[in-house]
C-alpha cells in the first residue's frame, strides 16, 4: 500500500523507513503512517473537484483517525474536518483547526457538545431529527447566533457493504427519513426557526462503499426534495452532501472505484439533474471522505510470538495485539493483507491463521493467509489498518493501545505515545 516497497535484504519500508528498525526503535504493536500517501490522497479529491466547474468543500471525517497530527495535517492542506463528539470537536480546535471549517455530526449530540460547539463557533451543523433542531435553534438564541446548518436525511438507498456499514436505507437511526415525509416537514420548520441559516441536505450511505451507483440514486431523491423544499416552502438549497463511504482496498479481492471516477460521476450527475430540472445555479458539493484519506496510508507492525498447530487442521500464529488495536476483523469480518516484514520477497510456503492476543475467540486479525514459514520474533506488518484501527482501539484485557508514527522521506515522527500501565488504573479509585 502507499509507497512501501521492499529494500535490497527483501525488508519492508513505509516512506523511506525501515519497518524493522521502526518495530524496535518504537516497540510493537505499532501504528506507521505513510504522510506522504495521506497528502496524495487528500491532492486526488481536489484535483477530482478543481477539473469541473464546481464550488465544492471537502471535509475530512475526523472518526477514521483523530489525533493531533493527522488533524494538522488536515489544516495545512486547508481540508474541512467533520466532527462527532465533544472529544473530537476538543482534538481538532487543539489542533489548530479554524472552527469555521469544522462540521458537527451526530446523532445525539448533547446540550453541553452543542454549547461547546456554539462556543467555539463551529462552521456548519449538520442537524440530524427534530429534537436536535429546536434544541440547536433554541440555544443558538442564547449564543446570538444564526448558524449554518444543513439536514441529514435518509434516502432510502441501501448500499452493497457490511449491515452494520449500512445507513442510509429507509431503517436507520439517522437523519429524516425522506419517504414517509419526515424531511419535508423538517424544512417547513425552518420558517419559524430563526436561528438556523439552512445550507443544504445531507446524507451518508455507508461505508466501504466500492459502486457509484447508490450515490447517484441519492442525488436523484435530493434533487426532488430541493424542488418540492423550493416550491412549497420558499426554501432554498445552495449544498448538498453526500457523505463519506468511499472505498478502499484491504485484500486483492477488492476493486474500489479510483478517486476521480467517483467524482466525475457525482458532478456529471448534479450537472445532469439541475440542467433537466432547470435549476438556475448549481449547489456546492460536499463529500466527508474518512477511510479513503487514511485506509491505506496504515499499516500495525506486530512482533510473532506463539503458534499453535492442530494436525491437519489449523495453525495459528499468536501476535502481539490484535481486537484491541484493531476491531474491523472481529466486529465486520475485515479483511486484511500482511507480510514477515523481514522477509517481504520470500515465498510463502504455509496457511496459517493470525491471532490476537486477547480472551476472546473471535480475536482473530487474518484467517487463512499464505505465508513464508514464520518465527518468533519477527515483524508481521498488516497493510491498510489505518483507518478505525486507532479509533476503535480499547482496553480490552487492560491492554495498552499502541504508539503510532508517522513516517515521511526517511524520516519518522512519533505522533502518539505507547500508553502506559499506569494510564490504565489513572482514573481507578480506591474502594477502601
Ligand atoms: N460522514 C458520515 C456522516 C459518517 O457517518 C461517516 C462514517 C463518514 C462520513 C466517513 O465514512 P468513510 O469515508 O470513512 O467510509 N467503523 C467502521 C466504519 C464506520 C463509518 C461510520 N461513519 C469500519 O471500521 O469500517
Amino acid at each position: 500500500s502507499g509507497t512501501s516497497k521492499s529494500n535490497e535484504q527483501g525488508q519492508l519500508e513505509i516512506g523511506g523507513c525501515n519497518a524493522i528498525v521502526l518495530a524496535a526503535q518504537y516497540g510493537t504493536p505499532l501504528y506507521v503512517y505513510d504522510e506522504k500517501s495521506i497528502r496524495e490522497k487528500i491532492h486526488s479529491y481536489i484535483h477530482a473537484f478543481k477539473k469541473h466547474d464546481v464550488k465544492f468543500d471537502i471535509a475530512y471525517a475526523s472518526k477514521a483517525l483523530c489525533n493531533i497530527a493527522i488533524c494538522q495535517v488536515i489544516k495545512e492542506e486547508g481540508l474541512s474536518l467533520d466532527v462527532v463528539s465533544a472529544g473530537e470537536l476538543y482534538t481538532a480546535l487543539k489542533a489548530g483547526i479554524p472552527a469555521s471549517r469544522i462540521h458537527f455530526h451526530g446523532n445525539n449530540k448533547s446540550p453541553e457538545e452543542l454549547e461547546m460547539a456554539l462556543q467555539a463557533k463551529v462552521g456548519s451543523y449538520i442537524v440530524d431529527n427534530f429534537y436536535e433542531l429546536d434544541l440547536l435553534n433554541t440555544l443558538a438564541e442564547k449564543y446570538h447566533q444564526t448558524v449554518s446548518i444543513l439536514f441529514r436525511v435518509s434516502p432510502g438507498v441501501k448500499a452493497h457493504t457490511h449491515q452494520y456499514m449500512q445507513t442510509g436505507q429507509q431503517d436507520s437511526k439517522f437523519g429524516f427519513d425522506i419517504i414517509s415525509g419526515q424531511a419535508l416537514e423538517a424544512v417547513e420548520l425552518l420558517n419559524s426557526r430563526s436561528n438556523l441559516r439552512f445550507l443544504g441536505f445531507h446524507c451518508h450511505l455507508g461505508s466501504q462503499i466500492f459502486e457509484k451507483e447508490g450515490y447517484l440514486i441519492a442525488l436523484q431523491r435530493f434533487f426532488d426534495l430541493i424542488e418540492e423544499s423550493k416550491q412549497q416552502f420558499d426554501i432554498e438549497t445552495r449544498v448538498i452532501n453526500l457523505g463519506g463511504g468511499f472505498g478502499i482496498r484491504y485484500t486483492e479481492e477488492d476493486h474500489p472505484l479510483g478517486t476521480e471516477e467517483f467524482i466525475d460521476s457525482i458532478v456529471e450527475a448534479v450537472k445532469i439533474e439541475c440542467n433537466e430540472r432547470k435549476l438556475d445555479s448549481l449547489p456546492e458539493i460536499w463529500i466527508e471522505p474518512g477511510r479513503s484519506i487514511v485506509g491505506e496510508a496504515g499499516t500495525t507492525l506486530y512482533t510473532i510470538g506463539s503458534e499453535k498447530e492442530i494436525p491437519d487442521i489449523k495453525k495459528y500464529v499468536a501476535v502481539d495485539g490484535g481486537m484491541t488495536d484493531n476491531l474491523r476483523p472481529a466486529l465486520y469480518q475485515g479483511k486484511y493483507n500482511a507480510f514477515i516484514a523481514n522477509r517481504v520477497e520470500d515465498d510463502p510456503v504455509e496457511v496459517v491463521s493470525i491471532a490476537g492476543r486477547c480472551c476472546e475467540s473471535g480475536d482473530m486479525l487474518i484467517h487463512d493467509i499464505k505465508l513464508p514459514k514464520v518465527k518468533a520474533g519477527e515483524i508481521l506488518a498488516v497493510t491498510s489498518t489505518g483507518a478505525y484501527g486507532y479509533s476503535m482501539a480499547n482496553n480490552y484485557n487492560r491492554i495498552p493501545r499502541p504508539a503510532m508514527v508517522f513516517v515521511k522521506d526517511g524520516k519518522s515522527k512519533l505522533v502518539l505515545k505507547r500508553e502506559t500501565l499506569d494510564q490504565l488504573i489513572q482514573n481507578d479509585l480506591e474502594l477502601c
